[in-house]
């Protein structure tokens, strides 16, 4: 089976072909070319997404991708497809439609049948995948049911897949999603759009500098023994943590399996303005938010992961989504999951496609098809961008 997969949920225009095979339990993805292209530092003036200049953007490169990608392929190669998948939703409706019209215009042309895809849905099964080749995905060994942790700019939830395709959300952000959050505090800390991983930067290095501070104050210490001297008071002059105070770890005691993370941001918001604001921080304070900040959002992950596998008894669990690129909080999370969890298989995905890219809506369209959920016969009717379409939502096809 071979489809087209088109991707324009936000800031990212994704176009790739991909092979799938069903063989047993056993998917293979086989991707036959891929193109992505992101608008991140033209949308990094606004602080954000600019949801007109995205939309202006997936019209001017659509067309550019497809001659790439056909370009990559051997001549003809639109005969081979079986059918297009799209991204519907969630997502920004102006820039969806612009992937949807391109789709279906496609389809038209080539007389393709045309598929709505989940974008959720594409960062979970994608996760689900291990590369297994260069080009190559496979997807098997699953376990039922998953604990699914969606993490990215647009959403932070828990999703239970009871089995392929049976989605529920155990738990939400009541406000900003994750990487909104981090990318908020980026701002305040005058770092460019996407923060994610400029806050990661910033508190890898604040913790690099702080163990070589306890090193130094250990061996001080040992010195000091030895000798016979007197301790003396702490002998750190730079401590990170010393900065900033202490920042909430928002829900982190509600019984249940929802986040928060607007209080945090704000939290950081007073803080940075009594120092002054964003253009009065040191650097020293600037590593100093950026690892509160991390270890605050993830010792609530942590927690409130703790909390939803409890409550599932998950054999799989996964992360998907751009922040699931975040090594503390994967570190952090396999650590957690192996001490205490220790039957539960963790599926962590590829750095390369945590970020919205058009080979895991592929992926999650091919298994829809493999699976037999949908039939080329009876393609939806219509598609229209859902903004807010929710993974355990109906899913609006087929629609005949
Ligand atoms: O899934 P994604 O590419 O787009 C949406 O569907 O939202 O996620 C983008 C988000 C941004 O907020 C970005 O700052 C965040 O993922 N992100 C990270 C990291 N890499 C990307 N957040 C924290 N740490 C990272 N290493
Ligand atoms: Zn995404």
């Amino acid at each position: 089976m071979r489809v087209l997969a088109i991707e324009t949920s936000c800031d990212e225009t994704g176009l790739a072909v991909l092979d799938g095979t069903l063989e047993g339990n056993k998917t293979v993805f086989t991707v036959v070319a891929n193109q992505l292209l992101s608008q991140a530092e033209m949308h990094a003036e606004f602080g954000g997404v600019f949801p007109n200049l995205a939309k202006r953007e997936h019209l001017k490169n659509l067309p550019i991708l497809l001659q790439a990608l056909l370009g990559d392929l051997l001549p003809d190669t639109e005969q081979s497809l079986d059918a297009i998948v799209v991204t519907a939703g969630p997502g920004l409706e102006p820039a969806l439609w612009t992937g949807i019209e391109f789709a279906k215009r496609i389809g038209t042309a080539w007389g393709k049948p045309v598929f709505a895809v989940n974008h959720m849905e594409g960062h979970l099964v994608s996760s689900l995948a291990n590369k297994t080749t260069e080009h190559a995905f496979g997807l098997e060994g699953i376990e039922f049911p998953v604990l699914g942790l969606l993490i990215s700019g647009g959403h932070t939830e828990f999703v239970l897949m009871k089995d392929w395709f049976s989605y529920e959300i155990l738990g939400q952000t009541l406000d900003d999603a994750i990487g909104e959050a981090f990318d908020k505090v980026a701002r305040m800390l005058g770092l460019p759009y996407p923060g994610g991983p400029h806050i990661s930067k910033l508190a890898e290095q604040a913790r690099v500098a702080d163990a070589k501070i306890e090193v130094s104050a250990a061996k001080q210490k040992g010195m000091e023994q030895k000798s016979g001297l007197p301790e003396e008071g702490d002998p750190r002059t730079f401590d990170t943590g010393l900065s900033v105070k202490r920042l909430p770890r928002p829900m982190l005691q509600m019984p249940n399996c929802d986040f928060s993370f607007s209080g945090l941001k704000t939290s950081v918001l007073y803080q940075v303005r009594d120092l002054g604001g964003t253009d009065s921080l040191t650097n020293e304070q600037k590593l100093a938010f950026a690892r509160e900040f991390e270890d605050a959002v993830t010792e609530v992950i942590v927690s409130k992961t703790r909390r939803a596998l409890e409550q599932t008894d998950a054999k799989v669990f996964v992360i998907g989504g751009g922040v699931a690129a975040n090594s503390h909080i994967r570190m952090a999370l396999q650590a957690m999951i192996a001490d205490e969890f220790p039957n539960t298989q963790v599926r962590l995905p590829e750095l390369s496609i945590t970020g919205d890219n058009a080979i895991m809506i592929a992926e999650a369209g091919l298994m829809h098809l493999l699976k037999g959920d949908w039939s080329l016969e009876t393609p939806p009717t219509d598609i229209a961008a859902k903004g807010t379409w929710s993974v355990a939502a109906a899913l609006p096809q087929p629609l005949s």
